[in-house]
């Protein structure tokens, strides 16, 4: 593959002198143009679901900063939408949606045939933005992984220790794996769906893998991972895909190999010379910026992002947050980390 885009070159497993570099949630509310837009489309889910407006959000960061990637502006919590769940959103609060505690409410959700009557908007949003984007802009897709899309699925909201999903997979087993399997199958229809739309990367986002431990762990975020890359492969082979256990530590070694993921996304609590060590040796990986960096800023953020940097230069590395940038971030900061990076 020729490319000039610098993420995708890394995700082929290319080591560059300056790793590309985008930022989780670099859409969002540190940004004043964002603020914008959102009055404008009513609400955070109206503004999922407007195509034009969503492409708008995507765009502005790619403006302001020249990041080397755009991610599709939607959230995980639309699959439970688009399996029938009620999923609303309460500011200064978070997600709310249906709970599932029973086999009668897992019977409530919809196939996962039906889910583009809710999520073709989306797919709208990834071809307008194929002709807005810059050449050299990378198009990520997403879409959350089983578990952390289940532990929303299941509270009704989310929870400090994801308790709740961790009780229901306890006490009524046959409907948590039901709940995870409906969720795997819509995930790989929904990533698919992406990709033919035109999403060049795709990410699983699981956010909350680092409550699982052990077993769960293999059971509930690596074996549907390597289920949703296999199924993606056979259809996409050329569609890197960029794996996200947050929280897994040591459970990160190996985890590309067994799921198939093309780049592993490293959170900040893991040492970035650790990870290259013991997870960068097996291919690409992301990350990994404390995102309190784009609150604090100063010359601890130029720091850390030469000490990450050098970290990870012997290997493919995309540079990035550990976690989503917060509302309270200065829009300076970021510009400091990009200078950082490029200097
Ligand atoms: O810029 C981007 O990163 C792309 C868009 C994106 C959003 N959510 C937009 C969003 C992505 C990739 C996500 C992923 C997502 N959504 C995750 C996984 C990543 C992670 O952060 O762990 C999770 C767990 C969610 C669920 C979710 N969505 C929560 C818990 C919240 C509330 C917390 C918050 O920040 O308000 C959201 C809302 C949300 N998703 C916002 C944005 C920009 C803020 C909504 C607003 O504008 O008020």
């Amino acid at each position: 593959m020729t490319t000039d885009k610098t993420m995708l070159r890394v995700l082929a497993g290319e080591t560059l002198e300056t790793p590309p570099i985008w930022m989780m949630r670099q859409a969002g509310r540190y940004l004043p143009e964002y603020k914008a837009t959102r009055a404008q489309a009513g609400d955070f889910l109206s503004l999922c679901y407007n195509p034009e407006l969503a492409a708008e959000v995507t765009l502005q960061p790619i403006r302001r900063y020249g990041f080397d990637a755009a991610i599709l502006f939607a959230d995980i919590l639309l699959v439970p939408q688009a399996l029938g769940a009620d999923v609303w959103f309460v500011t200064g609060e978070g997600p709310r949606l249906s709970t599932i505690t029973s086999a009668d409410d897992f019977g409530k959700l919809g196939p996962v045939a039906d889910i583009d009557e809710t999520l073709s908007p989306i797919y709208e949003t990834i071809k307008i933005l194929k002709s807005e984007l810059p050449a050299e802009t990378t198009l990520i897709g997403f879409a959350g992984a089983p578990w952390t899309v289940a532990t929303y699925m299941i509270a009704g909201r989310g929870t400090p220790d994801q308790g709740p999903a961790h009780a229901l997979m306890m006490e009524n087993p046959a409907v948590f794996d039901a709940l995870i399997d409906r969720i795997t199958e819509a995930t790989i229809h929904y990533l698919s769906a992406q990709i033919s739309a035109g999403a060049e990367v795709v990410k699983l986002f699981d956010s909350w893998a680092g409550s699982l431990s052990g077993e769960a762990f293999l059971k509930y975020s690596l074996a549907p991972a390597k289920r949703i890359i296999s199924a993606l492969k056979a259809k996409h082979p050329n569609t890197p895909i960029i794996a996200f256990p947050r929280g897994g530590g040591d459970l990160n070694i190996g985890f590309a190999k067994a799921t198939g993921a093309d780049c592993i996304a490293i959170d900040q609590f893991t040492d970035a010379d650790w990870a290259a060590k013991h997870v960068q040796c097996d291919g690409p990986v992301q990350g990994n910026l404390a995102p309190g960096h784009m609150v604090t800023g100063g010359q601890a953020l130029v720091d850390e992002v030469k000490r990450i940097k050098k970290a990870f230069a012997n290997g493919p590395h995309i540079f990035n947050l550990g976690h989503g940038i917060t509302p309270d971030a200065d829009p300076d900061n970021v510009q400091r980390m990009i200078d950082a990076l490029r200097d």
